[in-house]
């Protein structure tokens, strides 16, 4: 349930009395104690999401499993698990990373399209709830392990609906051309041999199109496809449990409206409800993107062509790799006031590379070097997938309760990175 206070109190990252902040930190404040680059992320406002989700998931039986390849963050992971939530992992490493943040065996999803022996074997010996399988090859695999340790495993077959999610093609996973999954025809046939397996148990059919999806249509039609086939196959016989529908809500990141979690819900729910199907999701996106900033400190600027401005911030490709990689708009807001007129600033980062971007062409008063600057929306996406490259350390995380914070991860130092090298 929803805790009632959480209401009328005033969270996360927002523009109040004149300053950033986060909850009821200032994120200037923040950024001079901690350092900068630094993610700041708000524990109320990532709570308020995943109780708004299961709310309006309501009575009817469901599971909300995080999807941990959103943000990984022990503390972020602690948080979701203390407020209810499940977790579903990506790879040996997110398991891992779940259990230290409390979460039993049974309480974890594994998928991921190339998980290994080794990650499928400490999977079964670990008894993880359900192992969402990608190909025949992989079911083969799951059940020879699983003999040879004299254990059951559960499992669901991952469909491949070819469903286009009209999200960025790099995050659109529902069409045939891609590598995730299998054909309809092809799941049918593999859920048939789940169930007539005397080690493996069938969970049910998972389905997941696509990551910052903008329109409920494709979502539709991918879990109709799935609850479609898990009906006909409860026709046949086979007790199917569930519908995995994944994660792939998108957030507004302030450039396109997005369903809210309540009409997403309802969406699910209509199609579902019919089947009486369990009903799992793995939110990522939707439960923690809102909730961050990224803070950045202004090093240099420079004149670009006739009118603009080239800012070149301590953050960069290495911390939020984002822009980069998909050409992703995120809000950028100055923490330093200044009362110059509005400009045209491309803000970048200090990596020897032309993507290296946190955003282009935005109008800001001229920041100084020493500036500080946030990005907004960088709570999913951000920090998972920061890297070393140009040996640049890990940025400090923080996650902020109110008016009081703590350091979720320290910065990054020389001596960490180079711990595993001879
Ligand atoms: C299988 C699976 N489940 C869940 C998610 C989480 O998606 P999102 O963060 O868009 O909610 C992903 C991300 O792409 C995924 O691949």
């Amino acid at each position: 349930m929803r805790p009632a206070r959480l209401v009328q109190m005033a969270f996360g990252i927002r523009f109040d009395d004149a300053m950033w902040g986060c909850d009821d930190v200032s994120l200037a404040t923040l950024a001079t104690e901690v350092g900068t680059p630094t993610y700041v992320y708000s524990a109320t406002d990532i709570e308020e999401r995943y109780h708004r989700l299961d709310a309006a998931l309501g009575a009817y039986p469901h599971a909300i499993h995080y999807a941990l390849k959103a943000n990984s963050t022990l503390a972020v992971v602690r948080l979701l698990r203390q407020a209810g939530s499940l977790a579903d992992a990506n790879s040996g490493g997110e398991v891992e990373v779940a259990l230290r943040a409390g979460f039993i065996p049974d309480q974890i999803v594994l998928t991921g399209v190339g998980k290994t022996e080794q990650e499928l074997d400490r999977a079964i010996r670990l008894g993880v709830r359900t192992i969402n399988a990608e190909s025949a090859g992989e079911v083969d695999r799951i059940e020879a392990l699983a003999v040879a340790q004299g254990a059951r495993a559960r499992v669901a077959v991952r469909i491949n609906p070819d469903v286009d999610a009209r999200s960025h093609p790099h995050i659109s996973t529902g069409l045939k051309a891609t590598k995730f999954g299998v054909a309809l025809d092809e799941a049918r046939e593999l859920c048939r041999r789940i169930a007539g397996s005397a080690t493996l148990d069938l969970a049910g059919l998972h389905v997941h199109v696509g990551s910052q999806i903008g329109t409920l249509g494709p979502v539709r039609r991918a879990v109709g496809a799935a609850v479609a086939l898990a009906t006909a196959l409860r026709a046949e016989g086979m007790a199917v449990e569930e519908v995995d529908v994944g994660g792939g809500l998108g957030i507004d990141y302030g450039d396109a409206p997005v369903p809210t979690l309540e009409e997403y819900a309802t969406a699910l729910l209509e199609i579902v409800r019919p089947s009486s199907l369990r009903l799992v999701v793995e939110p990522g996106r939707s439960i923690v993107g809102p909730a961050g900033a990224l803070l950045t400190r202004v090093v240099d600027v420079k004149p670009r062509g006739p009118d603009g401005w080239c800012v070149v911030a301590d953050a960069g490709m290495t911390d939020l790799m984002r822009p980069a990689l998909y050409g992703a708009y995120h809000r950028i807001v100055p923490l330093t006031r200044r009362q110059t007129a509005r400009v045209h600033c491309d803000i970048v980062g200090p990596v020897c590379e032309t993507s290296d971007t946190l955003g282009t062409a935005r109008e800001m008063p001229r920041p100084e070097p020493g500036d500080l600057l946030a990005v907004l929306d960088v709570g999913a996406y951000g920090s998972a997938m920061a890297s070393n490259y140009n040996r640049r350390p890990m940025p400090a995380e923080v996650l902020v309760r109110c008016a009081g914070w703590e350091l979720a991860r320290r910065r990054q130092t020389v001596d960490d990175m180079l711990a595993c090298e001879s």
